[in-house]
C-alpha cells in the first residue's frame, strides 16, 4: 500500500521541450523527442510510488499556433508514443484515457488512440490521461452546451443544479480532482489547465525542463507534496484533529 500522503492524481504540465533544445543548438523537435523519453521514465516511476491517475499536458487547444512544422513533428510523435508504448500500458496494468476535442486532431492519430484506448479500457487500477487539444476553458464551454441540452432534454433540473451534475458534462468525469499539479520548466501559469479541476490542488513549480525530469524529480515532487498540508477551508488544528481520530 502506498503511503495516506501519496496523491491519488498527479497532473503535470510538461514545459521546457523548446528551451533544453536551444542550450543545446538542437531543433525544438529534438527537445520534444527527448520530452517523450521524460514521460516514459515518469509514468511508470508514478505507478509503481503508487499513484491511480496521472494526467500529462501533451498538447493544448493554443499549441496550434505553432509553426505547422513543429505541430506536425508533435502529431507524428505522438503516434509513435502511442504504438511505442502500449507494451508498457498492458505491462503495467495502465488504462489510456483522453482529454480534450480529440476529434481535432489528424486521422492516424485519432486511430491509434482508440486502438490503445479499447485495448486498455480493462484496467481498472491505473489510468494515464493525455490532455491533447486540451483546453478549460473549451471544456467549459462544451459542458455548458451538454449540459443545456441535458436541461432541455428533461434529464437534467435545473433548479437541483450542483457542482457534481455540471462536473459530470466535463472531459474529465470520472475522474477525481488532482492532489498534486507539477509544472516544470520555471515558468509560474497554468496556461488553461484544469482551471476548476485544481480548485483544491497543490502545486509545485520547478526549475526542471521537462526532457530532465524523470523518476528522481518525481520522487521530489512527491516528497513537497507529502510535507504540505491541505485544509479545505478548515484549520490546521482541524485537520490535525482529524488524522488522530483515524
Ligand atoms: C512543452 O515544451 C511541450 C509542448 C507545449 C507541446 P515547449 O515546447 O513549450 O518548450 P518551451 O516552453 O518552448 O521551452
Ligand atoms: C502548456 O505549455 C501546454 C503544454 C504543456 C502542452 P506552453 O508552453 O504551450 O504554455 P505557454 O504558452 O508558455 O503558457
Ligand atoms: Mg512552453
Amino acid at each position: 500500500m502506498p503511503p495516506a500522503t501519496t496523491p491519488a492524481h498527479v497532473a503535470i504540465i510538461m514545459d521546457g521541450n523548446g528551451r533544453w533544445a536551444k542550450q543545446r543548438g538542437l531543433p525544438r523537435l529534438e527537445g520534444h523527442r527527448r520530452g517523450a523519453k521524460a514521460v516514459r521514465a515518469t509514468l511508470t516511476a508514478a505507478f509503481e510510488a503508487g499513484v491511480k491517475y496521472l494526467t500529462l499536458y501533451a498538447f493544448s487547444v493554443e499549441n496550434w499556433k505553432r509553426p505547422q512544422d513543429e505541430v506536425g513533428g508533435l502529431m507524428g510523435l505522438l503516434n509513435y508514443f502511442l504504438k511505442q508504448e502500449l507494451k508498457t500500458l498492458q505491462k503495467n496494468k495502465i488504462a489510456l484515457r483522453t482529454i480534450g476535442r480529440t476529434d481535432a486532431l489528424p486521422a492516424d492519430v485519432r486511430k491509434e488512440l482508440a486502438a490503445t484506448i479499447k485495448a486498455t479500457a480493462h484496467h481498472k487500477e491505473r489510468t494515464l490521461v493525455l490532455a491533447l487539444n486540451y483546453g478549460s476553458r473549451t471544456e467549459i464551454a462544451d459542458a455548458a452546451r451538454a449540459y443545456a441540452e441535458a436541461v432541455a432534454s428533461g434529464k437534467q433540473k435545473n433548479d437541483e443544479a450542483s457542482w457534481d451534475d455540471f462536473a459530470r458534462h466535463l472531459y474529465t468525469a470520472g475522474i477525481p480532482d488532482p492532489d498534486l499539479v507539477i509544472r516544470t520548466s520555471g515558468e509560474t501559469r497554468i496556461s488553461n489547465f484544469l482551471l476548476m479541476q485544481s480548485a483544491y490542488a497543490e502545486f509545485i513549480f520547478t526549475p526542471v525542463l521537462w526532457p530532465d525530469f524523470g523518476k528522481d524529480e518525481l520522487h521530489a515532487c512527491l516528497a513537497e507534496y507529502a510535507r504540505r498540508e491541505r485544509r479545505f477551508g478548515r484549520t490546521s488544528e482541524q485537520v490535525a484533529g482529524a488524522k488522530g481520530e483515524k
